[in-house]
């Protein structure tokens, strides 16, 4: 009997590939952010992850494969539009939002007749996935709403009581979630900003995209306007306006790319010194979890470039401050 019990995190595909056959958690890395997996052809192991995560059944999760080519098993139809963008992109940080062929099974999909598909670009994580012979469905492994997990730590501090596993490949390269792009409709249509510029693809394609990107019905996939939160408030805005506004505050900083002198310098964090968006898209979610455990009441957050993956970094910070504005009483959700 092996009374030594097996560390939580560790880089063990093997064991990873054993706990996901055996129906259970395990937490993985991917270049966008820590997914939490689960086989996705199991629906038991499936409900497991909105389980863990206090995930509203309403919300479909991302199925993850080794490449582009497996796609075929698990959508209908693959549009030309995306096949030529995903034979250029995977393995990369978009998803692809196809419809749904009916060996995945509804729960997967929240019973949308659409399914996520995305090949994660990150060795270890495709080295599991050509080692189980099945796809894994993996939203990001945080509880529901929270801000994304960039590193093995991340998760074992929120989830480490619910995973069975996390498998650590590092800090996650990219640091903020794929690009959702939905192709089941005619025209397609960009659902997520994420590590995958909006530019980018719009040059790929050689055609400009549309995208439609919250939705307030609470019943709506995913993309609520409320979303990505630390427990603390946010509030993002010209970050000189909003030192003045909460100047009798204990506030937390979160600069672009220059701490402001009149602050102490413990609470600030700035994301990329060299105006970076890609640096401060990999900075953005750990820097958000210091800035919530620092003695703060409030955090104060400054808008990014509006381009490139600062689009997407701003939409973060929008939803974070939405989460404020709204429900939050310090609760994660
Ligand atoms: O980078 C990522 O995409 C990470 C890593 C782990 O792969 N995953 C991730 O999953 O961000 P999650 O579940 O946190 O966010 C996925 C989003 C959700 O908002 C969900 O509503 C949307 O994708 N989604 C999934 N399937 C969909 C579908 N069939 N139609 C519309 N939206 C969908
Ligand atoms: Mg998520």
């Amino acid at each position: 009997m092996n009374l030594v019990s097996e560390p939580l995190i560790g880089t063990d595909v093997e064991r990873a590939a054993a706990l996901l056959r055996k129906g259970k958690l395990v937490a993985i890395p991917t270049e966008t952010v820590y997914g939490l997996a689960a086989n996705a052809m199991d629906s038991t192991a499936v409900a497991g992850i909105f389980e863990a995560k206090n995930r509203p059944a309403f919300d479909p999760l991302i199925v993850h494969t080794h490449s582009f080519d497996e796609f075929r098993r698990f959508a209908e139809a693959i549009p030309a539009d995306a096949r030529r963008l995903a034979e250029a992109l995977c393995p990369g940080p978009v998803t692809f939002i196809l419809p749904k062929h009916s060996i995945i099974p509804d729960i997967v999909t929240a019973g949308l007749p659409t399914v996520g598909l995305r090949v994660p670009d990150h060795p270890v994580a495709l080295d599991l996935l050509r080692s189980l012979g099945f796809p894994v469905a993996a939203p990001s492994a945080n509880p529901f709403g929270y801000v994304s997990p960039t590193t093995a730590q991340h998760v074992a501090d929120q989830l480490g009581d619910r995973v069975a596993y996390i498998l650590d490949g590092g800090p996650s390269r990219v640091g903020i979630e794929s690009t959702i792009i939905d192709f089941s409709l005619e025209t397609p249509r960009v659902l997520r900003l994420g590590g995958l510029s909006l530019e980018s693809l719009e040059q790929m394609l050689g055609h400009e995209l549309h995208v439609k990107l919250s939705s307030s019905r609470p019943a709506a996939p995913g993309m609520l306007i409320a979303h990505y939160a630390p427990a603390k408030p946010v509030r993002v805005g010209d970050l000189d306006a909003l030192l003045a506004e909460h100047a009798g505050e204990r506030a937390g900083v979160l600069a672009f790319s220059s701490h402001r002198n009149a602050i102490d310098p413990s609470l600030q964090r700035v994301l990329s010194p060299a105006a970076d968006l890609r640096e401060a898209a990999t900075n953005l979610f750990g820097y958000l979890r210091e800035l919530d455990a620092m003695p703060v009441d409030v955090v104060l957050a400054e808008w990014l470039p509006d381009e490139g993956l600062g689009r997407a970094i701003n939409d973060r910070l929008r939803r974070a401050a939405a989460s404020t504005a709204t429900d939050h009483k310090g609760e994660a959700r």
